[in-house]
């Protein structure tokens, strides 16, 4: 089991995690008015912290909340949150800011500071599904128009994942009117003829940090990045499918609504890429295998 640790960081100071509490009238918790971000760790060091950090901002600063740091000292904060849980292993950051706690009513509270929290989760890197790829299901994208806004409001991917769950499938792949934008909790590749395909970094997706990663691999490797959305149908013709995200890193989708993607096994760019964010994460150990998902 994953095990949370016990120091968290607020707007104030460290706590213990089972200090941390909020009125009901949260904005977070009653209007999902917040945003939030998903850091990964491995051997206790941060991987693309400066990455998610600006976007906490540009999401923060989309939906009119001011981060109650100055970014260099949350770099900080954080850092000393992984000292003090003395973080050693692979693990995970979640940290989400809101407008803070006030009395309900849909306008912006006056003289509310947002509230905020980040705590660590140990979290084992999920080697043999990146070893064997896992199957996704297509499913609509029933999102709003401003997706790259890392929100709270996670209803319509909840929904979607739970889905693709309850089908034995590891991710939701998303699409608008037959146009694929991204998964459930992760961007989303087509390779074809040595080339990859994905979503332009438009507002309807989210930006992801690994995706901006995998665009400078693919240029330092020389294989052509195309931005440039592809259709539910191309699906099928695809060579490989891959997804990137925080915690599923370089992740091969071998099967789609039942139908095999490369005979079924990883493809050559998708490992290719995988070897290069290894690299680039510096990661050396490797940890205990989990089991495989969505291989029915
Ligand atoms: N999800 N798209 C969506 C909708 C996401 O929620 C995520 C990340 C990504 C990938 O972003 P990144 O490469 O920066 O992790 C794309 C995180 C992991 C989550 O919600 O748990």
């Amino acid at each position: 089991m994953m095990s949370v640790k016990p120091f968290v960081l607020t707007e104030n100071d460290f706590c213990k995690n089972d200090e941390l509490t909020y009125p009901f009238e949260e904005r977070g918790l009653q209007f999902g008015d917040g945003v939030y971000e998903v850091i990964r760790i491995y051997e206790g060091h941060y991987y693309l912290l400066n990455e998610h950090v600006d976007r906490l901002y540009r999401s923060a600063d989309a939906i009119k909340i001011n981060v109650p740091f100055k970014k260099q000292q949350l770099i900080e904060q954080l850092h000393k949150l992984l000292e003090k849980n003395q973080v050693a292993e692979d693990a995970k950051v979640y940290l989400q800011l809101t407008r803070g706690s006030a009395a309900r009513d849909h306008t912006f509270p006056v003289g509310v500071d947002p509230n905020f929290y980040a705590y660590v989760q140990d979290f084992p890197r999920k080697r043999e599904w990146m070893d064997q790829g896992v199957s996704a299901i297509i499913h609509d994208d029933v999102r709003w128009d401003l997706c790259y806004i890392k929100s709270l409001n996670l209803l319509p991917n909840v929904l979607a994942k739970q889905t693709a769950m309850e089908e034995g499938s590891f991710e939701a792949i998303l699409h608008k009117n037959g146009t694929v934008t991204e998964c459930s909790s992760s961007n989303v590749y087509l390779v074809k003829n040595g080339h990859v395909y994905t979503h332009p970094a438009k507002e309807n997706i989210l930006h992801g940090c690994v995706r901006m990663r995998v665009e400078q691999f693919c240029k330092d490797l020389g294989i052509p990045f195309i931005e440039e959305a592809f259709q539910v149908e191309d699906i099928q013709l695809a060579d490989e499918i891959f997804l990137t995200s925080s915690t599923a890193e370089v992740m091969p989708i071998v099967k789609v609504d039942g139908k095999l993607i490369n005979g079924a096994k990883p493809g050559p760019i998708t490992q290719t890429l995988q070897q290069a964010y290894e690299q680039d994460a510096g990661i050396t150990v490797n940890s205990v295998p989990n089991s495989v998902p969505g291989t029915n």
